[in-house]
């Protein structure tokens, strides 16, 4: 990391208290605008959104963060134009082959959510070499949302318990938030304690809905290509002031 004096100086901040949220989530947004402020394709604007991806991979390390999960790819953008489709996979493939080797030398474990069934076989394939020469990793777990939606998962978790009381698994009395998050794709990843939206949409975009039901919510006007090192610490430490309530009173 390009280890600038302020840089270092919010790291040290961070680093004083031992209070980092343990579960970062990133809605990173803002590619395609980023790319039309100067006259650029769409698809400049994800290749410069990935550099991003490294920083931000970089500052959680730096920063102690145990996982990172990044919003990829919507189920939604499935409907964007098909040359974007098939850059933003292209990309995915890219990043991989140019990642790889430094994820494994920095600890960094990476797993992928969503319906891979729907991904090229070639990027599907890719992801799930990178799943596997990247396990043994303990600094960091990132995690990528890809052909990814929130609905789709509940879904799919509501489908799995119905499954189970049918079968006679378990009775419908017993099912409570811990036997519906076993069958979220997210199981055993704990909740975000932090969610971050680059552009400065409010929005969640169908993205984590069970999960984010009591995190911290950050939204920064930078868009994603721009975001770096600098802008997620400044969320930490933005987190950091917050008081987590969970619902009760506070302190
Ligand atoms: C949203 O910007 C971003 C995406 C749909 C794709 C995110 C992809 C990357 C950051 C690059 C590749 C990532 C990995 C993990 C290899 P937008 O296109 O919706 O921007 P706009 O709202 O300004 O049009």
């Amino acid at each position: 990391m390009a280890g600038t004096p302020e840089l270092s100086r919010l790291l040290d901040e961070i680093r004083q208290a031992d209070d980092v949220p343990r579960h970062v989530a990133v809605i990173m947004d803002g590619n395609g605008r980023w790319a039309r402020d100067r006259g650029l394709p769409r698809w400049k604007g994800h290749r410069e959104g990935m550099k991003a991806v490294r920083r931000c991979v970089e500052g959680s390390l730096q920063a102690g963060i145990s996982h990172l999960t990044l919003y990829a790819f919507s189920r939604e953008n499935w409907d964007r134009p098909p040359a974007e489709v098939r850059a933003l996979m292209a990309l995915l493939v890219e990043y991989v082959e140019r990642e790889a080797r430094e994820l494994v030398a920095n600890g960094v474990r990476v797993t992928v959510f969503g319906d891979r069934d729907r991904l090229s076989a070639e990027a599907r394939s890719s992801v799930e070499t990178l799943e596997r020469t990247t396990s043994p990793g303990s600094a960091l777990c990132l995690n990528l949302a890809i052909s990814y939606g929130g609905r789709d998962e509940i879904l799919g978790a509501a489908r799995g318990l119905a499954e189970d009381a049918v079968s006679g698994r378990i009775d419908p009395a017993d099912i409570d938030a811990s036997s519906f998050e076993r069958h979220l794709q997210t199981a055993g990843i704990p909740d975000p304690d932090l969610l971050i939206r680059t552009s400065g949409e409010m929005r969640i975009s169908n993205f984590l809905l069970w999960q984010i039901a009591y995190s911290e919510l950050y939204v920064t006007p930078v868009l994603w290509p721009e975001f770096g090192e600098r802008e997620l610490y400044e969320a930490i430490l933005e987190y950091r002031r917050r008081e987590r309530r969970f619902g009760r009173v506070g302190a």
